[in-house]
């Protein structure tokens, strides 16, 4: 998730595209830049780091001009550096533009363009767009636009300009967010509202396929494919500034939740080929004769990562057939593990900072073991001492309570347990397609489940007030309760435990009394009639169970009070969609208490200090 602005107009440039990337920095914020036309020529400024960093460099470049464009990165595909930065240029500085996405076929027109002596300044894969631009630019930008759409893939939100043609800018949309904001005889391209906010409330939001043609007193709308008019209904914003940043939603976590489709797709964006209907990790480092060698992982990480890493492990096993020890970092570090060459150690971290994960890390690696990092954070300290990385391209997660990393390392863990499965051939090729199939189903069956968050705030409402909860479940159904279970207490402070089912008769039973609140996950057919029983034995003592099973489980409702139902998937997969309503559990259970959702107390989001 990148941030991008634009400004055409009869006002400098350069302040306003300064105070929209300002506005824009919660999307991503390892490193900005901009570009202004003056009329002739176009000037660009970037450099890594904050808007700040940029802002003293444009003090001193001073970018005149009435046109430019503007962004603010999260990287994905190269390091945070200057030179990864946008804006992005062709070779000869004539075509500029500035991008949020992904686009999955890069290194295939990468190759392509390189075999024609063209020259990559970046490590990115915006920088293809820019090369492409200046190949079928034939006097017309907007049919050069055109037809660069047709050759990418992926997700784009992208605004372009030209010296060639320095009355307009162009902007096309597909699979990122991208709006059009309209003043008098000026107009703006934002990624996201509070961009634009100060200057006008009026805005179009662009849609998929979209192609907008931006001069200071006109605004086109075309479809990319046929060029043809289309008409989008302008609208007028009436949120304020605050509730702007959060996309209208009233915290960030909710923000967050709500994005979690996105994510989704954004974590799985080039890592499946279509065509061979097989996972593709171009970029992954991890050849397939070093994976043949695997013996035994280890997953290592902290909290909600470590939650992730639990259903890594029933991956891994399930379908590469390797065993794996799950272990929280700040225990590993300080255990002796034994280690081997034919041993992988996978880190999960979000921030890819957390100081015991990082330890881990390099624990590992000091006794011979190759690592891989699952991170959210390119250029983080994991990810560039790791041996192999994973991004999850989530985007910048700024809720304390982590909803859309952990769901996204949960993601990644499929793509890697059915990478390795496909070399190692442990996996026929009938259920890889039904597991991809059904991964590509994920994002949808989020969204269908978010919109019944009306019914979960309900339940949440009826829990507030209790002292204790329990989560259960077994297997891949425990390992999700685990995460239920972490999430209400960081935010609602309510006191919490997570039980694998089976084990409840061994101790933990005896706190159950009349009318204690369980939550009791029943999505895997095969412990089905298992867990019936271990529900029947906590009803008997007085416990009141929330069941969460998938729909087409006729069963479940008889045993329990309520059951709340989520799409039928792959069971192996059921985790994306199970920890959706344990989220939104705990998001209105804090609501309703009045906490501090974003910011629970005594909690950090990134923690460097052991
Ligand atoms: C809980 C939460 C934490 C983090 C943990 C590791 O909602 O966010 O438990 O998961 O502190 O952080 P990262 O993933 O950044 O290493």
């Amino acid at each position: 998730m990148c941030g991008i602005m634009g400004y055409i107009g009869y006002r400098e440039a350069q302040p306003l595209l300064i105070h929209g990337l300002r506005k824009l920095e919660y999307r991503g914020y390892d490193s900005a830049g901009i570009a202004v036309c003056d009329g002739e020529k176009i000037a660009v400024s970037k450099a890594k780091g904050r808007i700040d960093v940029l802002d003293q460099h444009v003090q001193k470049a001073s970018l005149s001009g009435t046109m430019g464009i503007g962004h603010t990165r999260w990287a994905t595909h190269g390091r945070p550096s200057d030179e990864n930065s946008h804006p992005h240029t062709d070779e000869t500085g004539k075509f500029v533009l500035v991008h949020n996405g992904i686009i999955e076929n890069y290194l295939d027109i990468k190759e392509e363009l390189s075999n024609e002596g063209i020259v990559f300044s970046s490590e990115t894969d915006t920088e293809v767009i820019a090369h492409l631009l200046a190949k079928h630019y034939d006097g017309d930008l907007v049919a050069a636009v055109r037809q660069v759409a047709g050759k990418i893939r992926g997700a784009y939100a992208l605004a372009v300009m030209s010296e060639y043609e320095p009355d307009k800018l162009v902007a096309i949309r597909y699979a990122s967010p991208l709006i059009i904001g309209v003043g008098d005889n000026e107009k703006f391209i934002g990624s996201d509202i509070p961009a634009i906010l100060e200057h006008t409330r009026d805005v179009y939001v662009m849609e998929d396929g979209d192609l907008a043609i931006l001069t200071p007193d006109s605004l086109l709308l075309q479809d990319i494919d046929t060029g043809q008019p289309i008409d989008r209904k302008q609208i007028r914003i009436e949120w304020d500034k605050e509730q702007a940043e959060k996309d209208g939603f009233d915290h960030y976590m909710l923000k967050e939740i709500h994005e979690q489709p996105r994510s989704l797709r954004n974590t799985m964006a080039g890592r499946i080929d279509e065509a061979k209907r097989e996972i593709a990790m171009p970029d992954l480092g991890l050849l397939p004769e070093a994976v043949k060698e695997i013996e035994k992982i280890y997953i290592v990480a902290c909290g909600t990562a470590y939650h992730a890493g639990m259903i890594g492990k029933h991956v891994f096993e399930s379908l590469a057939h390797i065993p794996v020890e799950v272990d929280v970092a700040s225990e590993f570090r300080y255990r002796n593990p034994l280690f081997s060459q034919k041993m992988l150690t996978v880190v999960v971290s979000q921030s890819g900072e957390t100081a015991d994960t990082l330890a881990a890390l390099r624990e590992a690696q000091r006794n011979g073991s190759r690592v891989l990092a699952i991170t959210n954070v390119v250029g983080s300290s994991i990810a560039r001492e790791a041996d192999y990385v994973i991004t999850t391209n989530a985007g910048p997660e700024i809720a304390v309570a982590s909803t859309k990393a952990y769901t996204s390392q949960v993601i990644a863990f499929y793509l890697l347990g059915l990478y390795f499965a496909q070399v190692k051939q442990t996996i026929a090729a009938n259920e890889r397609e039904a597991l991809l199939h059904a991964m590509t189903q994920l994002p949808d069956q989020v969204e269908k489940i978010l919109t019944h968050a009306d019914e979960i705030r309900a339940y949440a409402a009826s829990i507030k007030d209790e002292s204790q909860m329990f989560f259960i479940g077994r297997g891949l159904d425990y390992a999700v309760s685990l995460e239920g279970s972490l999430k209400l207490k960081e935010i609602s402070y309510i006191h919490s435990e997570a039980y694998a089912a089976g084990e409840l008769k061994h101790g933990t039973l005896a706190l159950i009394e009349e009318g204690t609140r369980v939550v009791a996950l029943s999505t895997q057919a095969h412990l089905h009639e298992k867990m019936v029983s271990n529900i029947t034995e906590i009803k008997a003592r007085g416990a009141v169970v929330l069941g969460i099973a998938l729909e087409d489980n006729m069963e479940l409702h008889r045993s329990v009070d309520d059951v709340c139902l989520i799409p039928a998937t792959h069971p192996l997969l059921a985790p994306i969609l199970s920890v959706i309503p344990l989220q939104l559990i705990s998001y209105y259970t804090a609501v309703a208490l009045g906490n501090d959702v974003d910011r629970p107390r005594n909690l950090a989001k990134s923690v460097t200090v052991e």
